[in-house]
C-alpha cells in the first residue's frame, strides 16, 4: 500500500447507495483535486442495486463488496489496497464499519455523529491512534473559504474579547411528518434506535456546535439543554435550545432544529466581542460580516485579495465566482488528501491550526449529545459534559 510518490490516494466507500443523500457528495468532493481513485466499496444494503451503483463509478466487480467487513479484510490484504475508507450510512453503523478499516489499518472518514455514544466514539479514536491512521469526520462547514477567514480573525484578536457565541443549525426540512410518507432520510432519523432519541442534536446540533468550536477555538465547560418535539406523534426529538458556559465564562446558545417552519438549510453562526462582531450564513457563503464598535458593517467577500491565507488558499475560481458545498467538502478532502500523503510519503504533517475535524471532534461532538439529553433529562440542569473532563477531548 505505501509506494511514495503515488499521486493519487485510493478510496473505497460504505454507502452512498441508490438514493442515498450524502455519498455521492464526498464522491464528488474526492473528485474536485483529483486526488483520490474510488476503487472499492459497499454501495448500499441492496446488493443488486449496489452492483450498479459500483459500476456507473467505474469499480470493479471483483471490488464491489457484499458487506463491510469482507471489505475490510480484502482490502487491507490487496496489493493495491484503499488508502481511505468512507463510512456514509446511517448513524447507528457507523461505529462497526469504521473500526474494521481502522483495525485493517485503513484510515477513515466517517460522518457525523461519529458513534451512537461516546464509549464507542472514544474507542475508535483509540484504534486509530494505535494502528497510527487517520480517522476525520466530515463536519464540512469548518471548510468554506469565510469560516476559514472567520476562525483566523477570531485568533488575530480582531473582536477583542470574545464575549458571546450564538449558533444555529435550524432547518425546516421535517416540519411536517415526512417519516409517515416513507422519505429515506426522515425515516431513519426519526427511528431512535438508528439516530437516537436526541436526534436532531445529533444530526444538526453536532455541526453548529463544531462550528462554534472551530471559529472560537472555545469549548464548553457546562451545557444546559432542553429538546422538544414540534411535529406531534415523533418518537425523536426534533428542536433543541442549548445555553453553553463556554471557557472563561463566555456565554453561548445553540439552536438546532428539523421543524423550523419554512427554514432552508438554517445554519447561521455569529461571535460577538468586546471590539466587534461577525456573521456567517450557510446559504450566503461568500459573505462574512464583520461590525465594528460602531455598528459600522464591512462585508468580507470570498477571493478578496487581503483575506488571510487560510481563506485564500480555499479559494478555487477567484473573486466574484460562487463556489458552495461541492467545493467544502473538496477542500475537506484536500486537506486530507495532503496529511494522508504525507504520512504515506513519510513527509512533513500538512496540518495546520485551522485544519481538517477529526475523530476528537467527532468524540466531542457525541459527548455534546449526551451532555444535551442528561441536562434535558435533569430538567435542563447545568451538566459538564465529559469533553470538559476527559482526558482524550
Ligand atoms: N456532513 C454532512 O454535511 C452530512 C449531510 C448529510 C448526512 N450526513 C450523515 O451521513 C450519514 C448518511 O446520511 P444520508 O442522509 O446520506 O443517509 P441515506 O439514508 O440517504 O443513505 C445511506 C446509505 O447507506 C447505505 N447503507 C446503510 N447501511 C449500510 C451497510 N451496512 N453497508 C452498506 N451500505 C449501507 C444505504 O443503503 C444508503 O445507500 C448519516 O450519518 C448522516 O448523519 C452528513
Amino acid at each position: 500500500m505505501v509506494e511514495p510518490g503515488r499521486l493519487r490516494l485510493r478510496a473505497g466507500m460504505v454507502g452512498g447507495g441508490v438514493g442515498a443523500d450524502i455519498g455521492k457528495t464526498h464522491r464528488f468532493g474526492m473528485r474536485l483535486d483529483d486526488r483520490y481513485s474510488l476503487d472499492a466499496g459497499v454501495f448500499g444494503r441492496d446488493a443488486g442495486q449496489a452492483a450498479r451503483v459500483a459500476s456507473n463509478l467505474g469499480v470493479s466487480p471483483e471490488r464491489t463488496y457484499a458487506d463491510y467487513e469482507q471489505m475490510a479484510e480484502a482490502e487491507s490484504a490487496h496489493p493495491e489496497g484503499i488508502d481511505l475508507a468512507v463510512v456514509a450510512t446511517p448513524n447507528d453503523s457507523h461505529f462497526p464499519i469504521a473500526k474494521a478499516f481502522l483495525e485493517q489499518g485503513i484510515s477513515v472518514v466517517c460522518e457525523k455523529p461519529l458513534t451512537s455514544d461516546s464509549a464507542t466514539a472514544a474507542e475508535l479514536v483509540r484504534i486509530a491512534a494505535e494502528n497510527d491512521v487517520i480517522l476525520a469526520v466530515p463536519h464540512c462547514y469548518s471548510a468554506y473559504a469565510m469560516v476559514r477567514q472567520a476562525g483566523r480573525m477570531v485568533r488575530d484578536g480582531a473582536l477583542g474579547r470574545i464575549t458571546f457565541v450564538d449558533v444555529e443549525h435550524a432547518s425546516g426540512w421535517a416540519a411536517t411528518p415526512l417519516e409517515l410518507s416513507g422519505h429515506k432520510q426522515a425515516s431513519w432519523r426519526t427511528d431512535p434506535d438508528v439516530a437516537g432519541f436526541p436526534s436532531v442534536v445529533a444530526d444538526l446540533g453536532t455541526h453548529a456546535y463544531h462550528l462554534a468550536r472551530y471559529i472560537t477555538g472555545l469549548e464548553a465547560e457546562e451545557i444546559s439543554g432542553q429538546l422538544h418535539t414540534l411535529v406531534p406523534g415523533r418518537t425523536v426529538f426534533d428542536n433543541a435550545t442549548v445555553s453553553l458556559r463556554l471557557n472563561s465564562g463566555v456565554p453561548g446558545r445553540v439552536w438546532a432544529g428539523m421543524a423550523a417552519t419554512g427554514h432552508n438549510h438554517g445554519l447561521r453562526i455569529r461571535i460577538f466581542g468586546d471590539a466587534g462582531s461577525l456573521e456567517w450564513q450557510h446559504e450566503d457563503p461568500h459573505h462574512l460580516s464583520v461590525q465594528d464598535l460602531d455598528g459600522t458593517t464591512t462585508i468580507l467577500t470570498h477571493g478578496l485579495s487581503t483575506l488571510s491565507d487560510d481563506a485564500a488558499r480555499l479559494t478555487r475560481v477567484g473573486l466574484g465566482h460562487p463556489e458552495g458545498f461541492l467545493e467544502a467538502f473538496a477542500n475537506f478532502y484536500r486537506d486530507l488528501a495532503d496529511e494522508l500523503t504525507a504520512r504515506r510519503d513519510r513527509t512533513a504533517s500538512t496540518i495546520r491550526e485551522l485544519s481538517f475535524p477529526t475523530g476528537i471532534d467527532g468524540l466531542i461532538g457525541v459527548q455534546f449529545v449526551e451532555a444535551v439529553a442528561a441536562s434535558h433529562a435533569n430538567n435542563g440542569a447545568w451538566t459538564v459534559p465529559a469533553s470538559a473532563t476527559s482526558q482524550e477531548a
